[in-house]
């Protein structure tokens, strides 16, 4: 990462964040006034969100569950992680297998204070405050090096997280991708999902909005093919890349996002 990237301590509850926003969203009580105004706002040009942010987080539970479920992925590094809710990524794994290892990596403060409190009697799982663009810190972690095995396949998660980071030759989200991959063991997943719209003017009020709203601490609605270019050189994993919410579907019945002008979109991308 470009030096001079600073990670913020200290809880601003007048500064709306994404992890509060999201938070929000998805019922949770760890967000702020100024963080449900911003929503009550962003509502007005994409009314769909809730519903959006719901599905979104199940396509995380399910996606976990299939890599533990069907490929036999025991180790989980989670970027963007979010402030805990129910059915963390920790706990959809260990359920199916206790001895699991899980590192959250999160740029937001209130995740590392609330992460460390779910997390206190867990040996097997933790949380790193980082920056998910400073790579070399976070593997370099000693909490990374205690828990993952980078000689065995590793699931590394950007789940709805490449909108928070502007693009960049050096820190954007392919220059991360390329730079976590090179560290992966071969049979190793990488699932990455972003919001995206096809309208040009969604993509720009959103990405504004959201800009000013966090004070800068956003990236960039972008396009489906933005996401697609992510994927060079990975197997991708049937369905394919599409909206989250049909990416392997199950009995629960998912909120129907009745409106269309924003979705999440991605898939999972296996390393030969
Ligand atoms: C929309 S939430 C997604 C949470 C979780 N991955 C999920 O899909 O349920 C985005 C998360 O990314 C985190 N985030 C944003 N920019 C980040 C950065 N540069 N480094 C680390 N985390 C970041 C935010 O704090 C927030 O918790």
């Amino acid at each position: 990462m470009q030096p001079g990237k600073q990670l913020s301590t200290s809880i601003d509850s007048a500064v709306p964040t994404a992890a509060r926003m999201y938070d929000h969203y998805l019922g949770g009580k760890d967000n702020y006034a100024a963080d449900r105004a911003a929503c009550e706002e962003l509502d007005k040009v994409v009314p769909s969100t809730r519903a959006l942010a719901l599905n979104n987080r199940r396509f995380l539970q399910r996606a976990v569950r299939t890599l533990s479920q069907e490929y036999g992925i025991r180790q989980f590094l989670d970027h963007g992680s979010g402030l805990p809710t129910q059915d963390n990524v920790h706990q959809v794994a260990q359920r199916i297998d206790p001895s699991t290892h899980v590192v959250y990596v999160d740029n937001d403060p209130m995740v590392l204070v609330h992460g460390r409190a779910l997390l206190e009697q867990d040996e097997r799982t933790t949380v790193i405050h980082a920056d998910m663009r400073d790579t070399d810190a976070i593997l370099a972690h000693p909490e990374t090096q205690r828990l993952i095995d980078f000689s065995q396949p590793v699931a590394v998660l950007f789940n709805s997280v490449f909108h928070c980071i502007p693009d960049s030759d050096s820190d954007g989200p392919r220059a991360v991708v390329r730079r976590v991959t090179e560290h992966l063991a071969p049979g190793s997943f990488v699932l990455m999902c972003q919001l995206v719209s096809e309208d040009p003017a969604v993509r720009e009020f959103v990405t504004d909005f959201m800009d000013q709203a966090t004070q800068g601490h956003w990236g960039r609605v972008r396009q489906e093919k933005d996401v697609a270019a992510l994927f060079d050189g990975l197997d991708i994993l049937d369905p394919g890349l599409v909206e989250v919410s049909t990416w392997r579907p199950d009995s629960e019945v998912a909120p129907r996002q009745l409106t269309q002008e924003w979705i999440e979109f991605g898939g999972i991308g296996r390393l030969r």
